[in-house]
């Protein structure tokens, strides 16, 4: 039974010790690929295993189609968009995800940008504070919930909307359930975002929805770049000197709006939401553990196709 754990962003060392630990204990090889700079790379690794750990690298069907005896893929983390779900099923591969691993180390992020944000970016000048604002959390997944969680221990008032998640469910974790995406975006100082990146997703964060937040507003991109649209995103930082965005997936246009906006725009230089030793580990282990799982026993809870 060979692993690859294909990360071109590594994991701790911690994390990695872990799931050599997990997967030799079961009598199998982990090969490591960390830091790779060419697909070539990716190809040639991944010809010869059993099973793949990946974190946002992009296992297309390219990559499947150099994977001979590849049965398992596992996204060490939540979202799977960086997966060709099609091209794993056509050759029945089996594809997963760890969810809830690494989403404390987001919702700390997400609180944190918040922060950064109403203290001018730590430039010179008064800021604001958490406490008294409205928080509007977009999906209320792992990460929402404990953003939810955080943010009332800052004093904020949190309200939710998820098109999945039933109202009652969202107000028995004690916040506000509110009816409409549009309503979210109106009545919420900050938004923060924990949507996947889907076909139904991707740009829809339009001008439509932005330009209902209330003066001052703040978006919060812990998600994926791909559902904001930013042409729409470009617009409203023009049209609004009051309005902010913060992201931890820099947009194509990044150097254009951190010239043009100031202390109102910031990315982060590379995505660092689950850049913990804890999500390292929790979400590496979570993925030897289920390949191996899968691989021994036939185990595929959180299958995603
Ligand atoms: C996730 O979907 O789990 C997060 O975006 C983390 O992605 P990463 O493993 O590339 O840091």
């Amino acid at each position: 039974m060979k692993v690859l754990v294909a990360t071109e962003k590594p994991f701790a060392k911690a994390a990695v010790d872990g799931i050599k630990e997990i997967v030799e204990k079961a009598g199998g090889e982990v090969v490591l690929l960390e830091k790779y700079t060419s697909v070539d790379q990716f190809y040639a690794a991944v010809a010869d295993v059993d099973a793949l750990i990946v974190r946002s690298d992009k296992v297309t069907k390219e990559v499947i189609a150099h994977a001979k005896n590849l049965k398992i893929v596992v996204r060490a983390g939540a979202g799977y968009d960086n997966l060709d779900l099609a091209a794993c099923t056509e050759r029945g591969i089996v594809a997963m995800n760890t969810p809830g691993q690494n989403s404390n180390a987001v919702a700390e992020l997400a609180l944190g940008m918040m922060v950064y944000m109403a203290r001018n970016s730590f430039h010179s000048g008064t800021g604001s504070e958490l406490k008294g604002k409205t928080l509007g959390i977009h999906a209320f997944g792992h990460v929402g919930r404990l953003v939810a969680g955080i943010a009332k221990g800052f004093g904020m008032n949190v309200q939710a909307f998820d098109p999945f998640v039933p109202a009652a469910k969202i107000e028995e974790a004690g916040v506000k359930a509110v009816s409409s995406i549009e309503e979210l975006y109106s009545t919420s100082n900050y938004v923060s975002l924990h949507i996947p990146a889907t076909e139904q997703t991707k740009n829809s964060i339009n001008y439509e929805l932005l330009s209902r937040m209330p003066k001052g507003g703040t978006l919060v991109n812990t998600a994926r770049k791909e559902v904001i649209n930013e042409a729409d995103m470009m617009r409203l930082l023009e049209e609004r000197q009051d309005f902010k965005y913060i992201t931890d997936i820099a947009p194509s246009c990044a150097a254009e709006m951190a010239e043009k906006f100031g202390t109102r725009f910031f990315a982060t230089p590379k995505k660092m939401g689950a850049e913990t030793a804890e999500a390292n580990i929790n979400a590496g282990l979570a993925a030897a553990n289920q390949a191996v799982g899968f691989l021994k026993e036939g185990i595929d809870r959180f299958r995603v196709n």
